[in-house]
C-alpha cells in the first residue's frame, strides 16, 4: 500500500462509548481536581493557565499563574498594563510570544468584544496566540460546552490507540475526527481534562504506563506491542549556531545599559545587553570606537555561554566595558542600576547574567578598583 494515510474508520457507537466512559471514570478516580484554574473557573483564567501550559509544566506553571491573577485579576487589567509589566511576570518561562499574544488578545477582548470572552471556538480562535484546541479547552472547561480539543498530549494518546504513525497536516485531520467522535455530550469539561492529565502522566512519551492506562484493552498501539513507536519521529535536523558578543556597559554610578530588543524576533520586547556581531573583519575595539564612541578602554571578556532557542543555537560572548557610551541615538536603551533592577521583562540567561555581573561590580567595588 502506498497511500500514506487511511481515511478514518467511522467508529461503531460501541468503540466510542467504550472511550469516553472509560476516560471519565479514569478522571473520576484518577484526574486532577484541585489546580488552581480549576477553582472560581472563569473563560479568563482557564485562558491564561492555558497559555502558560502550552510549554510549561504544570508544576512550574503554579507560582507564576498566582503572581499573574494576583496582579491581573481580569481582562480589564491585563488590558490596561504596560506591555513591560506582563513580559516581568513571564520572565522564566520562556517563549514570549505567548507573553505579547497574551497581552495583545486582552487588548481585543476589552475593545472588540466588551471585556466578555465570545462563545464560539471561531471566535475565541481569532484571537492572537489562539488556536483551536487551546480555543476548544477555554469552551470546554470554563463554560463546560462541548468543544474539542488537541494540543500535543492528546494527540499522543491518540495516535497510539489509533496506530496513527506520522504526524504530519493529513494525520492531524484524522486525529481530530477521531477527537470527535471520542468527545461525549456530557461531562465534556471532565472528558477534555481528563485527555490532557492522561497523555502527561500515563501516556508520557518515552514510558507509557499502560498497565494503569484506562484504554488498554482497546489500544491499538499496545496490541502491537511497541506503543513508543506511535507517534513515529521525525528526523530531527541539526540546528544550526549563531554567536554574538553581549555588551555590558558599566557607568560609574554602577548602572547597566540595556536595550530593549525588537519584536516580533527572539526576546522581543525584553530587555537585553546591546550586542554586536564582531567578525573577522571588524575588531570589537573598532566597534567599540564606530558604534559607540568608546576608545582606548580595556575590555574584560566573560566566560562564552549558550541558549538553544527552538530553531538555533546561539553562542554569548559577554564583554564587559566601564565605560559610558556616548552615540547612543536611534536605539532604545536606558541606564538600570545594578543592584536594584526595575521591573522590566529580561531573558532567563540574561537576567543571570546580570545576578553575576552586579556580584562582579559589587566586589570589585569594594576591592577599591573602580
Ligand atoms: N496542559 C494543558 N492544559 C492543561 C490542563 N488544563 N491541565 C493539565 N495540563 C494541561
Ligand atoms: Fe497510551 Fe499505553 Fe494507554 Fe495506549 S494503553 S493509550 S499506549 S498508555
Amino acid at each position: 500500500m502506498h497511500a500514506a494515510v487511511a481515511a478514518p474508520e467511522i467508529m461503531t457507537k460501541k468503540k466510542a462509548f467504550y472511550f469516553s466512559s472509560a476516560v471519565l471514570d479514569w478522571f473520576d478516580a484518577h484526574g486532577r481536581k484541585h489546580l488552581p484554574w480549576q477553582q472560581n473557573t472563569t473563560p479568563y483564567r482557564v485562558w491564561i493557565s492555558e497559555i502558560m501550559l502550552q510549554q510549561t509544566q504544570v508544576a512550574t506553571a503554579i507560582p507564576y499563574y498566582a503572581a499573574f491573577m494576583q496582579r491581573f485579576p481580569d481582562v480589564q487589567a491585563l488590558a490596561a498594563a504596560p506591555t513591560d509589566e506582563v513580559l516581568h511576570l513571564w520572565t522564566g518561562l520562556g517563549y514570549y510570544a505567548r507573553a505579547r499574544n497574551l497581552h495583545k488578545a486582552a487588548r481585543q477582548l476589552v475593545e472588540k468584544f466588551g471585556g466578555e470572552f465570545p462563545r464560539t471556538v471561531e471566535e475565541v480562535s481569532s484571537l492572537p496566540g489562539i488556536g483551536p484546541s487551546t480555543a476548544g479547552a477555554i469552551i470546554s472547561l470554563s463554560r463546560q460546552e462541548r468543544a474539542v480539543i488537541m494540543d500535543g498530549n492528546v494527540k499522543r494518546v491518540l495516535s497510539r490507540f489509533h496506530a496513527v504513525a506520522e504526524l504530519g497536516s493529513a494525520q492531524d485531520k484524522i486525529l481530530w475526527a477521531f477527537a470527535g467522535q471520542h468527545t461525549p455530550h456530557k461531562r465534556v469539561h471532565h472528558f477534555n481534562q481528563a485527555m490532557m492529565d492522561l497523555g502527561a502522566t500515563l501516556c508520557t512519551r518515552t514510558r507509557p504506563s499502560c498497565l494503569l492506562c484506562p484504554l488498554q484493552t482497546q489500544c491499538m498501539a499496545l496490541a502491537e506491542g511497541e506503543p513508543t513507536a506511535y507517534p513515529k519521529k521525525k528526523v530531527k535536523k541539526a540546528i544550526p549556531e549563531k554567536s554574538t558578543s553581549l555588551l555590558m556597559f558599566v557607568n560609574e554610578q554602577r548602572e547597566v545599559l540595556l536595550e530593549q530588543r525588537p519584536a516580533p524576533g527572539i526576546w522581543g520586547g525584553l530587555w537585553s545587553f546591546p550586542e554586536t556581531a564582531a567578525g573577522d573583519a571588524v575588531t570589537l575595539r573598532q566597534i567599540l570606537k564606530l558604534d559607540w564612541g568608546v576608545s582606548r578602554r580595556k575590555t574584560e571578556a566573560w566566560p562564552e555561554r549558550g541558549h538553544t532557542f527552538s530553531h538555533y543555537h546561539l553562542r554569548m560572548q559577554p564583554v564587559l566595558v566601564h565605560a559610558e557610551p556616548l552615540r547612543v541615538s536611534e536605539r532604545a536603551l536606558r541606564w538600570c542600576k545594578l543592584d536594584a533592577l526595575p521591573a522590566l521583562g529580561l531573558p532567563a540567561p540574561i537576567k543571570q547574567l546580570l545576578r553575576e555581573l552586579a556580584a562582579h561590580e559589587r566586589a570589585v567595588h569594594e576591592k577599591g578598583d573602580v
